[in-house]
């Protein structure tokens, strides 16, 4: 590891407004747990840190729609992350909280000294204030038209329309979302890092001295720091965050991307008194695992802050993801478009090194991925199964058969045999060298080509046909298989690391560490093994349709919600509309039309008279449920006959995006023969 005695991990903290989902442990986590294992069987000294992001205005906008505070929202979702992190194996040293005191005062104390040493330029501008709730409005608090593109629930930070980023005072007719009034601007003081003044710093520190960063990392920085960086505000005027700690800065909290990276300082702070070791240590090399959005503040922001505070390293690397979209639409929070991890949990328990090895097989490493509900059943049964899986087993049921689970004396080896032990070396060196260029992808690929290597030796020897013939070569054969099966626990330890353990229990074998990996002799001759159980098993249709449907019923839910806005028809007058003769009317008897699907023949008292009316709503309401149902019903149309029916008048309905119907009834009961109009 060159110049470093030691690894600081850290994975961007995730807002503890909704749980985790795949997109997040495709990019972030399962990676940097891969690594981190690596790291660690390697003897190592390594640290996982993670912790939950509670800060923010998205959190204080989730409490007030709900109605309950953001310490409640963070208190629930930080739960629910903690507990399927651990469920999931992320091996985290340790996973804090950015509400926590010890992250207050370490976040505190570092504006501090960057306030004491003038590192900040205080400055006033005007700034949107909601004169009714008496409070400066965060961005995302107002809303109002784009001017580019009128959109007219544009936030004051961008166009979600047209994604054009804003600043709150380009909206035309801003409005407060908190009292639904227009803003006033008001004058407020706040502290900007000046982040052009970095710009030759960053140019050699990055540009120059971190060529070998990933192309998407080093490329967006360069982006960055070749349009010009300007000033940017460290503090907010929101009550929900950490105190800016100075005279004259009341109800002034820090801007969330100001603490959350310094919540990595305080996690490592809350693990250990040894903390600076692993911060201000020349020998530690600090790596920060992020998804691509959050690569200016990883690379950029959080290094000027260090940087101005004087103390602390940089990071050596850090390795950010794209994304990754689910069935071919981008993941969404907000539209329920996930795959949730707490859900995965229970819905595939014991599968959670199945999910880990198709994230990684399929990582967002170089561009966006997909991720398909079909494409992680092939790859379970198509490469867990028929690959790892049935070497292992049939490695450990022949033994069980031959020599009742005792490791046979190899005999001499012929070159194909020595071949093959000889490539577990080359493969643990190709392993190294994608996992040390952060090709986690391509390194679990490496890794599988042990299993696959396994596989086929057993199956170019096949010792089910030799042992009738030469049963000492068998002893060879197995040996050998068993040898493979041994250095499959080292190999894809970090990456599939429950069913490495089941199968070190097959193999009545220990953990060993990295460095035996590509020994031939790790089970001795006469070592017992235990019987074997399947390690993986196939994922049938009926579930992977389960899944599928759950997502089509999500899609069905969003549909209905989204608003349909088909364009209002040409302009009519008053007199027009008049023609139109619509009451209430009480359904007196329904039924349905035999031989169709979407007609019901009702008797309806309109007050007038009682008539016969034919609709096509069969699909959505029983007959039974329309009796006594109050309708609006348009009277004066002409009669049609349908299906042999005269249908007297027209029964008003709502349709949905899904061509579904809803009936239009008056909210309160009104006489029969009631005018609509
Ligand atoms: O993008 C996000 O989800 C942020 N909460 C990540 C923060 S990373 C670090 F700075 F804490
Ligand atoms: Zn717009």
């Amino acid at each position: 590891m060159s110049k470093f005695k030691r690894t600081l991990i850290t994975t961007a903290l995730p807002y503890a407004n909704g749980p985790i989902h795949i997109g997040h442990l495709a990019g972030v986590y399962v990676p940097a747990d891969i690594y981190a294992r690596y790291l660690r069987l390697k003897n190592e000294d390594v640290l996982l840190i993670g912790g939950s992001d509670e800060h923010g205005v998205p959190i204080t906008l989730k409490a007030k729609n709900e109605g309950i505070t953001p310490q409640d929202v963070v208190d629930k979702f930080h739960g629910i992350i903690k507990k399927s992190f651990e469920d999931f194996g992320i091996s985290f040293d340790v996973y804090s909280r950015t509400s926590a005191k010890i992250h207050h005062e370490t976040a505190s104390e570092i504006f501090k000294k960057l306030y004491d040493t003038n590192k900040f330029i205080e400055k006033t501008s005007e700034q949107y204030y909601d004169e009714e709730n008496k409070q400066f409005l965060a961005d995302r608090y107002i809303t109002g038209t784009c001017p580019k593109c009128g959109f007219e629930k544009a936030y004051g930070d961008q166009c979600e329309s047209c994604g054009t980023s804003l600043s709150p005072t380009e909206l035309i007719n801003p409005t407060s979302m908190i009292s639904g009034n227009q803003p006033v601007l008001k004058e407020t003081k706040h502290w900007y890092l000046p982040l052009d003044k970095y710009e030759p710093w960053l140019k050699e520190w990055i540009l120059e001295g971190h060529k070998e960063w990933k192309p998407n990392v080093y490329g967006q920085c360069k982006s960055w720091i070749d349009s010009g960086l300007q000033p940017r505000a460290v503090t907010r005027d929101l009550s929900w965050g950490v105190p800016v700690p100075i005279e004259g800065a009341e109800n002034k909290v820090l801007y969330v991307w100001f603490d959350a990276p310094i919540g990595y300082i305080s996690a490592t702070k809350e693990l250990t008194p040894d903390w600076e070791k692993y911060w201000k240590d020349p020998e530690t090399r600090i790596l920060h695992f992020i998804g691509k959005d959050n690569i200016v503040f990883h690379c950029i922001i959080f290094p000027i802050i260090l940087k101005a505070e004087g103390t602390y390293n940089l990071p050596e690397n850090v390795p950010a993801n794209e994304f990754l979209n689910l069935e071919n639409d981008k993941i969404s929070t907000s539209r329920n478009w996930a795959v949730w991890l707490h859900e995965y949990l229970e819905d595939f328990p014991g599968k959670e090194d199945v999910l880990k090895y198709v994230l990684t097989a399929n990582a967002p490493e170089t561009k966006d991925n997909d991720f398909t509900w079909k494409d992680f059943q092939a790859r379970n049964n198509n490469e867990l199964v028929a690959i790892l899986g049935n070497f292992v087993n049939r490695a450990l049921v022949l033994t069980q058969k031959y020599y009742d689970g005792v490791v046979p004396e190899h005999g001499e080896l012929t070159d194909y045999d020595k071949k093959t032990l000889s490539d577990i070396s080359k493969i643990k060196a190709e392993v190294e060298k994608s996992m040390d260029s952060f090709r986690i992808r391509e390194s679990l690929k490496n890794a599988m080509d042990l299993a696959r290597l396994g596989n086929k030796y057993l199956a170019d020897e096949e010792p089910w046909k030799v042992v009738k013939t030469d049963t000492e070569r068998v002893k060879t054969i197995m040996n050998i298989s068993l040898q493979i099966a041994a250095n499959l626990t080292i190999c894809l330890e970090p990456f599939l690391p429950f069913s490495m353990n089941t199968l070190r229990g097959f193999l009545n074998l220990e953990k060993m560490d990295w460095v035996k990996l590509g020994e031939t002799e790790l089970l001795k001759a006469g070592h017992k093994t235990n019987k074997p159980e399947l390690l993986f098993e196939k994922i049938e249709d009926s579930v992977i349709e389960a899944q599928l449907q759950k997502l089509q019923d999500t899609k069905k839910a969003n549909e209905l919600t989204e608003v349909v806005a088909v364009p209002a028809k040409e302009n009519i007058e008053f007199d027009d509309f008049s023609k139109m003769d619509i009451r209430v009317g009480t359904v007196l008897e329904a039924e349905k039309v035999t031989k169709t699907k979407r007609l019901l023949k009702l008797k309806i008292d309109t007050g007038i008279d009682q008539r016969t009316v034919v609709s096509g709503i069969a699909e959505y309401y029983k007959p039974e449920d329309l009796i006594g149902k109050q309708v609006s019903i348009l009277v004066n149309l002409a009669p049609k006959t349908l299906r042999g029916i005269e249908s007297q008048g027209m029964i008003l309905c709502a349709e949905n995006a899904d061509g579904s119907l809803s009936i239009v009834e008056p909210d309160k009961k009104v006489k029969n023969g009631t005018e609509v109009k």
